[in-house]
């Protein structure tokens, strides 16, 4: 059976918990139950507990951001993938902005893959190369390094469940998403390190997805591309309006795909 196309709203450092229950409000009006498209939020840690008791569950699951991969100890401002665990569905790991503004270096990440994947929550992990390396002509290498090394620890049944997000990171923010040909061919290239490593099934059912300025009027154009599976959205799903037009848009190509 196909899977749903899953479109994941990252709401990074933005909304305390009245603002974005708010918006969960907001969107839940907009928004209707599609069997086709998962709808995923991803809230600040201190708003997943009281979102948690609002949602609608036919209508949105939730990720965490970010969370610490010891599963308990003397972590001072931590929190675990094990104190997450029936709160959340997905976590995002590897963000760029952990990479970036807090040093996530590889190992942490893989660290992080293995946590959330060890209590039973589904990484969205986050590769992408930045500017530099991408005026350098070194995005493959930085896929092959991110996607391998993150994945490496665990087994093939592990990995049908894991979502990676592609996000060049120089084109998040900026209004103006990667040209369709070339994400084809990096959704291709992770989905090849996936086959590499784990063969033919865990590669067909791994979810992909694409982030870095999606808007409303750039969701036909992206989910028409083979082999992209969903969309990680940043700035648009912090505004009901464009959210919602996100969804139906997904919700469009899908019929169309079944
Ligand atoms: P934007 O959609 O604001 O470019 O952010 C993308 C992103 O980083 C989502 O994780």
């Amino acid at each position: 059976m196909k899977k749903p196309i899953l479109v994941v709203g990252n709401w990074k450092m933005h909304l305390n918990t009245q603002e974005a229950s708010t918006l969960v409000h907001r969107l839940s009006q907009s928004i209707k139950v599609h069997r086709s498209v998962e709808v995923v939020i991803a809230p600040s840690l201190l708003s997943l507990q009281p979102l948690s008791l609002e949602i609608d569950r036919r209508k949105f699951r939730l990720a965490a951001q970010d969370a610490y991969f010891k599963d308990e100890g003397a972590f001072t401002g931590e929190v675990s993938f094990t104190m997450l665990r029936d709160l959340v569905h997905y976590s995002i790991v590897g963000h760029s902005s952990r990479r970036i503004s807090f040093n996530e270096t590889l190992e942490v990440v893989r660290e992080k893959v293995n946590a959330a994947v060890r209590n039973g929550i589904v990484p969205i992990l986050c590769v992408g190369e930045t500017k530099e390396e991408h005026d350098a002509g070194e995005t493959k290498q930085v896929l092959h390094d991110q996607v391998t090394s993150a994945i490496s620890g665990l087994t093939s049944e592990d990995i049908r469940d894991v979502v990676v997000a592609y996000e060049p990171v120089w084109a998040i923010g900026t209004g103006d998403p990667e040209k369709p040909e070339s994400i084809k061919r990096n959704i291709d290239y992770i989905r090849m390190q996936v086959r590499e490593l784990y063969g033919e099934t865990a590669a067909s059912e791994v979810r992909l997805l694409y982030g870095a300025s999606v808007e409303p009027d750039f969701v036909h154009g992206i989910l028409s591309i083979e082999g992209v599976d969903g969309l990680l959205v940043g700035g648009a799903s912090l505004n009901h309006k464009q959210f919602a037009a996100i969804i139906d848009g997904a919700y469009q190509i899908a019929i169309t795909r079944s």
